[in-house]
């Protein structure tokens, strides 16, 4: 299928102008609908790169990556751990927010393997522009890209290994599954290990 490699700018693959060049993106069905492109935000030399899935609505609205509640999640862990999240790059991998309606609310629809096939090039020339030492993969859409079709969440969450484009890349849970786990316990434990996932990835990469 079409991807958005056509949209890609042929010299110039600054970050700046990546994040230029995408906010015009029409290589899947999700620019229609969603308000604007939310491309990856931190500094160009970051050692360490997070990818999520995709916008939600908060990102969405203000076309920043993680700053609704899963950003917050995020970003309150990264800080007990110590990583700092002005130093990290954060970016999903698909740009564009899908969502169903409901009323008024919009929610979120997991991207399609099309979608996440099509909007690949965005993040793989964001990282060719930045060659982190580490990725960090939260949910099992990013460790799908990063680490292969094949991995699984559940059983190699918290693993250091290699991959095509850093030396270290670790998936962990997403911020907003470990939001909608039902049972108290349950998610404690999950927490529990997301946190070490972080704390780990913190002394990795430095
Ligand atoms: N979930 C994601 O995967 N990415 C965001 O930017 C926000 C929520
Ligand atoms: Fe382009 Fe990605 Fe948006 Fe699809 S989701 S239109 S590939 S930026």
């Amino acid at each position: 299928g079409p991807t958005a490699k056509s949209f890609l700018p042929t010299s110039d693959r600054t970050l700046a102008s990546l994040c230029n060049a995408a906010l015009v993106c029409e290589s899947c069905e999700l620019h229609r609908d969603a308000s604007r492109v939310v491309f990856g935000r931190g500094p160009a030399d970051a050692k360490l790169v997070i990818v999520g899935e995709q916008p939600g609505d908060m990102e969405d609205r203000s076309g920043e990556p993680f700053v609704g509640p899963a950003g917050q999640l995020l970003r309150r862990t990264m800080a007990d751990v110590g990583l700092d999240a002005t130093q990290v790059y954060i970016t999903n991998a698909v740009k564009h927010f899908k969502f169903k309606l409901q009323g008024k609310r919009r929610l979120h629809v997991k991207p399609s393997s099309r979608e996440i096939a099509a909007c690949r090039p965005w993040l793989e020339a964001e990282l060719d522009a930045i060659r982190p030492a580490m990725i960090l993969c939260l949910g099992a859409t990013a460790a799908s890209v990063i680490k292969g079709p094949n991995f699984r969440i559940t059983r190699q969450r918290g693993e250091v290994d290699k991959c095509d484009h850093a030396k270290w890349a670790m998936a962990t849970y997403h911020p907003s599954a470990l939001l909608r786990v039902p049972d108290e316990h349950a998610r404690a434990r999950m927490m529990a290990m997301f946190t070490e996932d972080l704390r780990r990835t913190a002394e990795h990469h430095r």
